[in-house]
């Protein structure tokens, strides 16, 4: 079949941007991309992480910020434009997530993280996207979550924003893609990261940063549009996702134990 996306099959020279590089998932993903020959930006707030990240490789450029600024965005990617000369691919991996049942959010820590996970994003695609829509090439990756697919225990807050990413990706898709742009739908299962350290039930099929890393690159690579991992446990959840809510709701309780 053929791809959705042009397939990336060479890193050399390419030149992303990763939003979230600091720690987890985005680290590897940037420590990967650098290997494998890319030009790499990384943002998050902790400047001292992504210097470590960076590992001083001259393809490595951190730019610390806080996506919440919107401001931040258009200066981050002015700062990134003139360093780098443009950007082919930026891949949205900046999230927040506290486990927490209905009954303990928060208005005010549910905005914080509706506005980390999904909110930020139209921030940033204001400031990428004029760019790559005038040069009618680039891509636009979104990291969402299986959590997205279903109600997980816990993800009170984090599932539903997940859920609108994996809905933001199709319609970018449908936009984007007639304008010459490629948009990846990435959606993880675990992976054992400071982000689900925090869980306190036992993680079905968990996986390290850098597999996870490893099968987004090579989904890239591959062109697809969602990139879902590891399927031993992504395929059992789709399958979940298509039964009735009477037995969807007794299988959900017995994949994930809380
Ligand atoms: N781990 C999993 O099981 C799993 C499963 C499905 C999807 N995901 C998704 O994968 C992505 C990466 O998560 P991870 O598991 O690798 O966790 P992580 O290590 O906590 O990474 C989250 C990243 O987001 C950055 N970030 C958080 N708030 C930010 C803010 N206000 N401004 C700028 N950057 C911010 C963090 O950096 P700073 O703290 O330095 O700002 C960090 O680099 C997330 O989108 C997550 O939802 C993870």
């Amino acid at each position: 079949m053929f791809p959705l996306n042009r397939p990336i099959e060479d890193w050399h020279g390419k030149r992303l941007w990763i939003i979230g590089a600091s720690s987890g998932i985005g680290a590897s993903i940037a420590s990967q991309a650098l290997n494998a020959g890319a030009k790499v930006a990384l943002s998050a707030r902790r400047e001292e992480q992504l210097q470590a990240v960076a590992g001083g490789r001259p393809d490595a450029f951190a730019i610390a910020f806080d996506v919440l600024d919107e401001q931040s965005w258009s200066d981050a990617h002015c700062q990134i434009r003139q360093r780098m000369g443009g950007v082919d691919l930026v891949i949205f991996c900046a999230a927040e997530y506290r486990p927490e049942r209905i009954w303990e959010v928060t208005p005010s820590g549910s905005r914080r993280t509706l506005g980390v996970n999904l909110g930020s994003l139209y921030a940033g695609l204001a400031a990428i996207l004029p760019d790559m829509l005038e040069r009618g090439t680039g891509g636009i990756a979104i990291v969402a979550s299986v959590a997205g697919w279903i109600g997980l225990p816990k993800a009170s807050v984090y599932g539903p924003s997940k859920a609108a990413l994996i809905n933001l990706a199709e319609i970018l898709y449908s936009d984007l893609r007639p304008r010459g742009l490629d948009v990846y739908l990435i959606n993880p299962g675990f992976v054992s990261t400071q982000l689900t350290a925090r869980n306190d039930f036992h993680m079905p099929a968990l996986q390290t940063p850098d597999d996870a890393a490893s099968v987004i690159l090579r989904g890239i690579a591959a062109g697809r549009f969602e990139i879902h991992f590891p399927w031993r446990f992504t395929l059992l959840v789709k399958l979940v996702r298509m039964l009735p809510y009477r037995l969807r709701f007794a299988l959900i309780g017995q994949l994930i134990k809380t």
